[in-house]
């Protein structure tokens, strides 16, 4: 007989989301053009995230832009969370679009179309008693904010932002607990047009720009922290990070020392000023070898102090391998942030390493650092789905994939981790945010949506909906 896992009482199992990447209604309800509006589809986006001088501009000659529909979750909400009600969902993450409420950014007042439709939306996950989950900016800012400003290069964004969570908290006060302040914050030393809303230019040293525009969403998520603990007096805030335990490709010393500082440096650099409240003492030289001189204002290094996270929230997709001296064709291809192939591994279709393993080692190593609740937020198997002549789609990969993850944080949590909940990503299919195509699937649900636009955008069960129903009626027992 399989082991059997014991979760904790209240486990928040459910599924995660953005919105740029299921709502659609890109110009619906007053909302504003945003960030992932202007990334074409296709795996050109991969190359545009990493491009010098994107100019965020919309071409529809060349590009096509599957954000701007994405799966209508917009107009097909209510039966959307009815399915995720059936699956017996404890908790939603989702992320609120910022230029719904605030179009430009830099409103005095928001717009309150866009206010009324996240009510509904909460109202229908409370009226199935499914907690929501909000991420308050996933991979998306106004895009007159990028344009005027720069994006977070400018400290004007940090108000803007007050300004916005402000009247999110004041807003959805009596409907949402649990929130997040910037989605995989980490992840901008490799993308910074996702996370910080601009390109470094061609001639630019990317340092500097990247760790101002760092400072400048510290003091907005300590701000966040803050004004959600006044405003929502029994919530909880976490902060957000793509997590990828990193290993050495061998015992020699050099390779473990740069294992270790890219570790530090990917992993640990934000989670520790948002969880422990100050600079890590290693980004000190680090700054200082890339000459690097950061304009802090007056009280904002108290405000980190004081405005600490509650929990720690993290996506887990694969692990991460490292050598000192690697040469490019040593990269494994889906490793879109960095490391060797690892010959222990398998791969997804994308290249991506799948590693069960190092969701235990992830767990362990979060919570030996910050001794803070965890949350597991992403996770999941991006996938090519088929439907059989006789309607049903058997993905027994992703029971797979899912099934060896949910047992790692049960292994986990036997090491004596504090985990709270689970929301694997994509739980209804959306649109890819690395390379916007459909194709890449990761949901329990089927969306008849395809790369090319077409697509009647119908809901169908994959087996995997009856899998993780169990798992959830069960409270992860029944794997
Ligand atoms: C995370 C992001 O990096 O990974 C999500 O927070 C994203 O927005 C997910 O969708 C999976 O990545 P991709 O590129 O397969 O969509």
């Amino acid at each position: 007989m399989s082991k059997r896992y014991q979760f904790p009482e209240n486990f928040l199992w459910g599924g995660a989301t953005a919105a740029n990447q299921l709502e659609g209604g890109y110009k619906e309800g007053g909302k504003g053009l945003n960030t992932p509006d202007v990334l074409p589809g296709g795996k050109v986006r991969l190359n545009v995230l990493k491009d010098p001088g994107f100019d965020f501009e919309l071409n529809n000659e060349l590009y096509t832009y599957p954000n701007h529909e994405a799966i209508d979750f917009y107009h097909r909400y209510k039966e959307d969370i009815a399915l995720f009600a059936e699956m017996g969902f404890k908790s939603f993450r989702m992320s609120i679009s910022w230029s719904r409420i605030f179009p430009k950014g830099d409103e005095a007042t928001p717009n309150e179309e866009g206010l009324a439709f996240y009510d509904r939306v909460f109202d229908e996950l409370l009226k199935y008693g499914i907690e929501p989950v909000v991420t308050i900016s996933h991979y998306e800012m106004p895009l007159h904010l990028v344009k005027e400003y720069g994006g977070w290069r400018d400290r004007q964004v940090v108000t803007f932002f007050e300004r916005y969570v402000t009247t999110l908290f004041n807003r959805y006060k009596n409907k949402v607990k649990y929130w997040m302040t910037f989605n995989e914050i980490n992840s901008s030393f490799h993308m910074p047009i996702l996370g910080l809303g601009f390109a470094i230019q061609k001639e630019e040293d990317h340092y500097q720009p990247t760790f101002q525009a760092y400072h400048h969403q510290f003091v907005a998520s300590a701000r966040a922290v803050q004004l959600c603990h006044e405003i929502i007096p029994n919530s909880q805030i976490g902060c957000m990070i793509v997590y990828l335990p990193t290993y050495s490709v061998d015992s020699n010393p050099e390779n473990v020392l740069y294992a270790f500082q890219e570790e530090q440096l990917l992993n640990y650099f934000c989670g520790d000023v948002q969880v422990r409240g100050q600079y890590p003492s290693f980004i000190k030289r680090y700054w200082k070898e890339h000459g690097i001189e950061l304009e802090i204002q007056p009280g904002d290094l108290e405000l980190l102090k004081e405005h600490t996270v509650d929990y720690v929230s993290f996506s887990y997709y694969m692990s991460r391998t490292e050598k000192k001296d690697k040469n490019p064709e040593e990269v494994g291809e889906g490793n879109i942030l960095g490391g060797i192939k690892n010959p222990f591994l398998k791969t997804s279709e994308w290249g991506w390493e799948i590693d069960p393993i190092g969701l235990r080692i992830s767990l362990n190593q979060l919570y030996d650092r910050y001794q803070k609740p965890l949350f597991v937020v992403e996770n999941g198997l991006g996938a090519y789905d088929k439907i059989e002549e006789d309607g049903s789609i058997n993905d027994h990969y992703r029971i797979d994939y899912l099934r060896e993850h949910i047992k790692a944080m049960g292994e986990a949590i036997e090491d004596g981790v504090d985990l709270m909940g689970y929301t694997s990503w994509g739980c209804i299919d959306l649109v890819s945010a690395s390379t916007g195509e459909m194709s890449k699937r990761y949901g329990y649900i089927y969306v008849d949506k395809h790369d090319d636009g077409s697509g009647t955008l119908n809901r169908m069960k994959k087996k995997s909906f009856d899998w993780y129903q169990k798992v959830i009626e069960t409270n992860g027992e029944n794997l």
